[in-house]
């Protein structure tokens, strides 16, 4: 790269916080998608000073600069689609405040989900969200991709707790969004904007977090089914009963083979089962809404319904089902993993879709998801080195995204748009709304310096 330019880089950062080491700019090429590119360079900024000068060099020399975090992302968007500089922002990684009196804990974007999980835990507090990838995924990250999880039926996704944030614009101006207060209403939402904006806007330098009080105690339980139908209904049914289960997921053949075959678990290898959590502040409320769950399970004629009797036994299941992903991407060379959401009433019409896709182009598509909020995961597995199953793969893809749409849902529930998607951004916002995103972009980025290539923002 650029000796002049790698040089203004050290100078912020510190030798030490700077690469260009072949390994780490591989490192940095892809994200858990099936994308990549390599970037220039990269950098660990310290400080929020750091982030502005970082940015006010790029913007005057035009070098594109792609924000990270842990590199979790499903869709590309921390792959550096044009090169340029990636800003590792994990060295700021500090929980700055927690005030279990004001319901917010203050964050770098650096912190690791699970990290502020086990700082709140003593508080008898949690972040709800819950994303499978809670061990390694960033907080920053969280947020720009507006990260959701198997807990978003009861308690939303990241966007839902976000209070207010401090943002660097692409010209290296600071700038402070919301409040510490439970509620605001003053001025626009700019907040809300950078949430899921997946570091296109500005990048991230320090979040405000609203928590929860945790649930005292919570119940589990599965129920299989033979017809997926039954089991869509049943989860129609229970939204409709008057509780909320905190986790509604549901697994398919695929997922349940893939799972006992990296497991002990010994899960029925049925063609749909359910999982199910509900949680309360007292035993009774907890139970309570277990067993209307229980009822409607039995109704929609379930095979078999089980209760976990253990906190050992939930545990488990769920890290079998958070599994699921990596699991299923270990049976073919290649996978794609998608994320389409539609309203819970077509739940059902969504796997019956997706199993008519995977026969129209002969794939292997499995499905599982979050039941409970209408975002489902069909996992295509394929052979990528085989051109055709790739051009079939292709296809099938375009094929679901359409389907959701048809079926009144959206082409991302919680992995977002990144690079995967972006070619069918069209198909969900009409041309109004795309100009407007574009202005958007173009008012806060003129020169198309953070993360360009993403959410089909480029014209
Ligand atoms: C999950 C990830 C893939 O729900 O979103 O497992
Ligand atoms: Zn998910």
């Amino acid at each position: 790269m650029d000796e002049k330019i790698k040089n203004f880089l050290v100078q912020i950062v510190g030798q030490e916080n700077f690469t260009d080491n072949l390994i780490d700019l591989v490192s940095y090429s892809y994200d858990a998608s099936e994308h990549s590119h390599r970037p220039l360079c990269g950098v660990w900024p310290a400080t929020v000073e750091h982030v502005s000068e970082i940015l006010k060099l790029a913007n005057r020399e035009l070098i594109p600069v792609i924000p990270r975090g842990a590199g979790t992302g499903l869709s590309g968007m921390a792959v550096p689609a044009k090169g340029g500089i990636v800003l590792d922002l994990s060295h700021m990684n500090r929980i700055l405040r927690i005030s279990i009196e004001d319901r917010l804990a203050v964050v770098q974007p650096g912190v690791v989900y699970a990290a502020l999980e086990k700082a709140l835990l003593p508080h008898g507090f949690c972040f709800p969200p819950d994303p499978a990838s809670g061990k390694a995924c960033t907080l920053g990250g969280n947020v720009a991709t507006n990260a959701g999880g198997i807990k978003g039926a009861k308690y939303g996704t990241t966007r839902d707790y976000v209070l207010g944030l401090q943002v660097v614009l692409p010209d290296g101006r600071i700038m402070r969004t919301g409040s510490r207060t439970m509620k605001s209403v003053s001025g626009y939402d700019l907040t809300k904007l950078f949430v899921g904006s997946e570091g296109t806007l500005g990048v991230i330098t320090e979040i405000i977090l609203k928590i929860n009080p945790k649930p005292s105690t919570t119940s589990t339980a599965l129920a299989t089914f033979d017809d997926l139908e039954d089991a869509g209904r049943a989860v129609t049914e229970i939204m409709k009963s008057g509780i909320l289960p905190s986790v509604m997921e549901i697994l398919g053949r695929e997922t349940l083979l893939a799972i006992n075959r990296n497991s002990d678990l010994k899960l029925p290898e049925v063609d749909a089962m359910l999982l199910a959590e509900t949680d309360g502040y007292t035993r009774e409320e907890t139970d309570f809404q277990m067993r209307k769950v229980l009822e409607i399970f039995r109704k929609n004629h379930a095979k078999e319904v089980k209760e976990a009797t253990t906190g050992e036994e939930a545990a488990e299941l769920w890290k079998a089902r958070k599994s699921a992903y990596a699991v299923l991407a270990r049976i073919k060379t290649h996978f794609i993993l998608e994320d389409v959401t539609v309203p819970m009433s077509r739940v059902a019409d969504l796997l019956k879709g997706v199993n008519a896709i995977a026969g129209k182009y002969n794939l292997q598509i499995a499905a599982y998801g979050h039941a409970g909020d209408g975002n489902l995961h069909p996992q295509i597995l394929f052979d990528g080195y085989d051109p055709d199953q790739v051009k079939r793969t292709e296809a099938a893809g375009g094929e679901l995204f359409k389907l959701a749409i048809d079926l009144g849902g959206t082409l991302t529930g919680e992995h977002g748009i990144g690079l995967s998607k972006a070619p069918y951004m069209t198909l969900e916002h009409d041309p109004v709304a795309m100009e407007v995103m574009r202005s958007l972009k173009r008012m806060f980025d003129p020169n198309n310096i953070l993360n360009p290539g993403k959410m089909a923002l480029d014209e």
